[in-house]
């Protein structure tokens, strides 16, 4: 681990700048809120329910009470749901004129089997196709950013070190089949087959699986970004291991015994990508920044081989745009824009 980057002190001043960040609702997302906001951004939080959106602005409030509340909005936002992310990208729409910071950290992880909209694997489609839409929905405000006098737009996506460290190199990804979104994994490590679902209280593969799927989204983004001419950075980003209260509540307690002794605190945990999303370290070595996935405490750090796979990249963005722009279809929806 490198040395802490303390965005207090950091962190460049933000006055001006227009930041969203999903699943602020508690842990390492309300932590960047209020790093951000202290800092002088206008910051959009999304939760999925009024209820959450109500806590989380109380803990703010105690917790930094120096915080312009008139400068933290809040949107509803549930990424199992198109019609939902279509909504608050409308209502971001309607309420600025440009985005300058967008920070993609909610993201599920379970046991559940179900289908989400009974077509997409449940991580896949919280991880990696909600971010995916909710982007694309929003690429017209981050672009318009760019035209500000002092342009610095990023996109930055929270992925894991699990995508890496816990899928041997030889994992057989499924990103090139048809079947990606539905069935991700078709085979489980055999050291994974009994044991993985008792050591944590989610399904590690899979959650790994569509953290990789994030480091390809963020890596085949910024491709497009570049090949568009567009001076917005995207990067994927580790936090860290952090013992937030999403990781407390659903891992045993034998996991939880470890986090309380030896994870980083929530505040430690937002230091990554808050980092990726306003060091100014990143703008002026942006060549080597470029789509890259960062670790604590802004390390570049090689993903899983799969990232580096032209065959998977090309077919998980294939598979995503026609499954997505075909379920948009049939919901009366607007389909994808280009990038
Ligand atoms: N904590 C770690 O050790 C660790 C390690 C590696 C990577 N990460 C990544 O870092 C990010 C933040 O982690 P965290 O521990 O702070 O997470 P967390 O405490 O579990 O919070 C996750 C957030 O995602 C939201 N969310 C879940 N499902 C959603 C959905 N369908 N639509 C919209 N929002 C949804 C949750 O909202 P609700 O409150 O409504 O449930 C919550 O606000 C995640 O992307 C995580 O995978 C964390």
């Amino acid at each position: 681990m490198t040395t802490f980057w303390d965005p207090l002190r950091e962190m460049p001043k933000l006055q001006g700048k227009i930041a969203v960040v999903t699943g602020a609702s508690s842990g390492i997302g309300l932590e960047m809120v209020g790093f951000l906001a202290i800092k002088g951004a206008k910051v959009y939080c999304t939760t999925r329910s009024e209820d959450k959106a109500k806590t989380a602005r109380d803990v703010l409030q105690a917790k930094y009470p120096e915080i312009d509340q008139e400068k933290v909005k809040w949107l509803l936002l549930d990424l199992s749901d198109l019609q939902s992310i279509t909504d608050a990208a409308d209502e971001l729409k309607n309420s600025e004129t440009k985005l300058d910071i967008l920070i993609n950290n909610a993201a599920a992880a379970t046991t559940s089997h179900n289908l989400v909209a009974g077509r997409w694997e449940w991580h896949m489609a919280v991880n990696f196709i909600g971010p995916f839409l909710f982007v694309n929905r929003v690429l017209p405000l981050l672009k318009k950013a760019t035209n500000d006098s002092n342009p610095d737009a990023r996109i930055v996506t929270l992925s894991s070190i699990a995508h890496s460290n816990m899928l041997p190199h030889n994992f057989e990804f499924q990103f090139d089949s048809p079947l990606c979104l539905t069935n991700p994994v078709i085979s489980y490590p055999w050291q994974w087959r009994y044991i993985g679902r008792f050591v944590f209280g989610f399904d590690m593969i899979r959650y790994a699986v569509s953290k990789a799927a994030v480091v390809m989204f963020a890596k085949g983004l910024q491709s497009r970004l570049d090949a568009g001419g567009l001076p917005i950075l995207s990067l994927s980003v580790h936090p860290g291991e952090v013992a937030t209260e999403g990781v407390m509540a659903i891992n045993n307690v034998f996991i939880k015994a470890i986090a309380r002794l030896t994870f980083l605190t929530s505040q430690q945990g937002a230091a990554t990508p808050l980092f990726a999303a306003t060091a100014n370290k990143i703008r002026q070595g942006q060549d080597n920044y470029r789509g890259k996935f960062l670790t604590p405490y802004g390390k570049i750090q090689a993903p899983h081989p799969v990232v580096e796979d032209p065959k998977q990249l090309q077919g998980l963005w294939e598979h995503t745009t026609k499954e997505v722009n075909k379920q948009l279809m049939a919901l009366g929806l607007p389909p994808l824009d280009g990038w």
